[in-house]
């Protein structure tokens, strides 16, 4: 059975990665659907955050990461998966996944499985972590190095263009 885990992942986390690895040990695959929410607007273009999702994820099995624009259903239908899997952290969180899981299965026929977060990453958010880096903090607790690195670089690049 193939499973999509859909998310902005901007950037991806510790929290991502932990959902991603017991999802791959629950489904055959794991499509990891990088999209843009209209609702938000994001620190990493689409591509950025597609290929560190990529990257941190590239050492678990039968874990992918693919683009995703238009509506999640139709990408599922595409893609041939019949479930979607999403990390609930808070009771906010589950609002809001429970509103999703049940358009989704309205109009795609979808199933939707919610995975509790681990104790060890249940309050961490890619907010929170782009809060932290642009203020010049140490992430390197909550993101994979790919990120942190990343994220320090944009910082030394700010930095040098104020000059
Ligand atoms: O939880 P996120 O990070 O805001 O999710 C982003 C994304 C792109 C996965 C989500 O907004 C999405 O699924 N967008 C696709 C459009 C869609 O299907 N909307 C209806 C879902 S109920």
């Amino acid at each position: 059975m193939i499973a999509v885990c859909p998310g902005s992942f901007d950037p991806v986390t510790y929290g991502h990665l932990d959902v991603l690895a017991r999802a791959s040990r629950l489904f055959d695959d794991v499509i990891v659907a990088v999209g843009d929410n209209l609702m938000k607007s994001y620190l990493f273009s689409l591509d950025e955050r597609l290929d560190l999702v990529s990257q941190a994820a590239a050492d678990l099995p039968r874990v992918r990461a693919m683009p995703m624009t238009g509506l999640l259903a139709d990408f599922c239908r595409v893609q041939g998966a019949s479930v979607v899997v999403k990390g609930v952290r808070f009771a906010s969180d589950f609002d809001y996944e429970l509103q999703m899981a049940h358009v989704n299965s309205e109009i795609g026929g979808v199933e939707t499985v919610l995975l509790p977060a681990s104790r060890e990453w249940g309050t961490i958010s890619s907010t929170l972590v782009r809060d932290v880096a642009r203020h010049g903090g140490d992430v390197s607790a909550f993101v994979p190095s790919v990120v942190s690195d990343r994220l320090r670089r944009m910082a030394t690049d700010d930095r040098s263009a104020d000059v």
